[in-house]
C-alpha cells in the first residue's frame, strides 16, 4: 500500500485552503536504515520522533498511545487549513475512509469513523437484534469499554451476559471455554483482540469459525490490537471490529474505528443518525440509508484527528508494522527474562509465542498494584498501569515504537530495588 501519494494526491485535488497541497509531514521524519545486527539507531531515531520528556519514560500505550511530532504537526495543518476557510472538511473523509481500510484490511464501505472503541463497541451492542433472554458471551476480562456496552443491553433489553475467563496458556483452550457457553440463545460473542489487563492475544480466526458456523455475530474489540500488530479485516472472519487511533496507532485522541462486513450491516440498526447516516429529500419521510458503514456517522466531525490518523498509519507503514510487532514484542521478551529472576515476582501474561503481545503484566504480594504503579512513576519515571481488574493487583507495562532497551533495563532495575526494598 502507498498510503502516503494516495493520500496526497487526493488532498492535490481538493485543493483545500484554497488548492495548496496538503503535504505529508511524515515525508521530512528521516529514518535511519533499520539494520538487524544494530537495530538501537533506529529505535533511538524513533523516540526523537516524540515530544515525550526526556527522562519520562512512557510505558502505557495501551492506555494512551503519544502522537509523534510529525502526526501533530499534521493535524494542526489539516486544521488551519479547514479554518482559514471555515471549511469542516467532510469530502476528506472519504479518501481517509479509503486509506483506513487499506491499513485495516477491509473496504472503504466497511469504515466507519467514530470518537473511540468504546462508541464502536456500543453501535454494535445497542444495533443487533436482541430481543429479552437472548445471551452474549465475553471475556471476564473485557475492558469497561467492552463490557458496560452489553450491560447496557441487559438493562434494555434483558439480555443475558454470560463470561468466560482468558486461557493465556492455550489456543484451544479459549475456544473450548466460548464453546461451553454457547447455547441457542446465544446472539453474540465478543472478544478483546488483546485483553487489557495482561495482553493475551485471543484467537480470533478460530473464534470467528466457531461463531459462523453457529450463525452467531462475532465482534472483536481491538482497542488493543490496530497499531501494535498488523491487522486484516477480511482474514479475521469477524462481522465486526472495534478499534481506537489514540493507543497504538498513535493518533490524536477520540479517534476511533468501527468496521462492518459489508454484508451485516443491514442486521445492525443504527443507534444514533442525522447528516451524513441516510438521505432524506422531504419531512416527514422515511430514512434512506446511505450504502455502507458511513450509516453509522453522524453530523460533523472533527475531521483533523481523523486526517492525523491516517498520518498515524502512514508513519506505521514507513517503520513497519511486522518490526513494531516484533520490536514490542522483544522489549517484552527482555523484561520477562529480566524481572522473572527477581524473587517473588509473578508475571500474569502469556509466554505462548502465538498468545503473547506487546503488553505484559506483573504482581508480587510484597508489594499492592497501587504502591508498585506509585513508586515506579514517582521515584523512577516509569509510568506503566496499574491493573485493578478481577482482583489481578498487578501493573502493567505497553513496549512500542518508541521504547527501547534502556527503559526496560531501567524498569528491570526500578522493578528489583522496589521488591528489595519491600521485602
Ligand atoms: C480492550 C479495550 N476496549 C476498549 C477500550 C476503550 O477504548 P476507548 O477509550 O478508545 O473507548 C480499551 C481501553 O483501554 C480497551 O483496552
Amino acid at each position: 500500500m502507498n498510503i502516503n501519494r494516495k493520500t496526497f494526491l487526493r488532498n492535490l485535488g481538493l485543493g483545500i485552503a484554497g488548492g495548496g497541497a496538503t503535504r505529508a509531514f511524515a515525508q521530512n521524519w528521516e529514518l535511519p536504515q533499520y539494520l538487524a545486527n544494530n537495530p538501537k539507531p533506529f529505535w533511538s531515531a524513533i523516540r526523537r520522533g516524540y515530544d515525550i520528556e526526556a527522562d519520562f519514560r512512557y510505558l502505557n500505550s495501551g492506555g494512551l498511545g503519544p502522537s509523534s511530532r510529525a502526526v501533530k504537526a499534521y493535524t494542526t495543518q489539516i486544521e488551519n487549513e479547514l479554518e482559514a476557510r471555515v471549511e469542516t472538511g467532510h469530502d476528506l473523509l472519504e479518501g481517509a475512509r479509503v486509506d483506513v481500510a487499506d491499513f485495516l484490511g477491509a473496504a472503504a464501505n466497511e469504515v466507519t469513523f467514530v470518537r473511540n472503541a468504546t462508541e464502536a463497541n456500543g453501535i454494535i451492542a445497542g444495533g443487533i437484534e436482541l430481543n429479552p433472554g437472548d445471551e452474549v458471551i465475553f471475556e471476564s476480562h473485557a475492558h469497561p469499554g467492552g463490557s458496560f456496552p452489553w450491560l447496557l443491553q441487559a438493562e434494555k433489553r434483558g439480555v443475558k451476559v454470560h463470561l468466560f475467563e482468558p486461557d493465556p496458556e492455550s489456543i484451544s483452550g479459549n475456544i473450548g471455554r466460548i464453546e461451553e457457553l454457547v447455547t441457542a440463545r446465544t446472539k453474540a460473542v465478543q472478544v478483546s483482540h488483546i485483553t487489557a489487563p495482561t495482553g493475551i492475544l485471543l484467537p480470533v480466526r478460530d473464534i470467528a469459525s466457531l461463531c459462523r458456523a453457529k450463525g452467531i455475530w462475532f465482534h472483536v474489540d481491538g482497542a488493543q490490537s490496530a497499531g501494535m500488530i498488523p491487522i486484516n479485516f477480511a482474514e479475521m472472519g469477524c462481522d465486526s471490529y472495534a478499534t481506537s487511533g489514540h493507543k497504538w496507532v498513535g493518533a490524536p485522541r477520540e479517534t476511533g474505528v468501527l468496521l462492518v462486513k459489508r454484508k451485516r450491516q443491514d442486521a445492525v440498526k443504527s443507534v444514533m443518525v442525522g447528516a451524513y447516516s441516510a438521505g432524506l429529500e422531504e419531512l416527514p419521510g422515511k430514512l434512506d440509508y446511505y450504502p455502507g458503514a458511513m450509516r453509522f456517522e453522524y453530523g460533523t466531525r472533527d475531521v483533523p484527528r481523523v486526517m492525523g490518523m491516517v498520518e498515524a498509519m502512514r508513519i506505521q507503514e514507513m517503520i513497519g508494522r511486522e518490526r513494531i510487532a516484533g520490536h514490542g514484542r522483544s522489549l517484552v521478551a527482555r523484561l520477562r527474562q529480566g524481572i522473572e529472576k527477581i524473587p517473588s515476582i509473578e508475571v500474569l501474561s502469556p509466554r505462548h509465542p502465538q498468545l503473547s503481545s506487546s503488553m505484559l503484566s506483573f504482581r508480587t504480594p510484597q508489594l499492592g498494584y497501587r504502591d508498585m504503579f506509585s513508586t515506579l512513576v514517582n521515584d523512577f519515571g516509569l509510568r506503566c498501569r496499574p491493573v485493578s481488574e478481577q482482583g489481578l493487583d498487578a501493573v502493567r507495562v505497553s513496549c512500542h515504537v518508541f521504547n527501547t532497551v534502556d527503559d526496560i533495563d531501567h524498569l528491570i532495575h526500578a522493578i528489583k530495588m522496589t521488591v528489595e526494598a519491600n521485602a
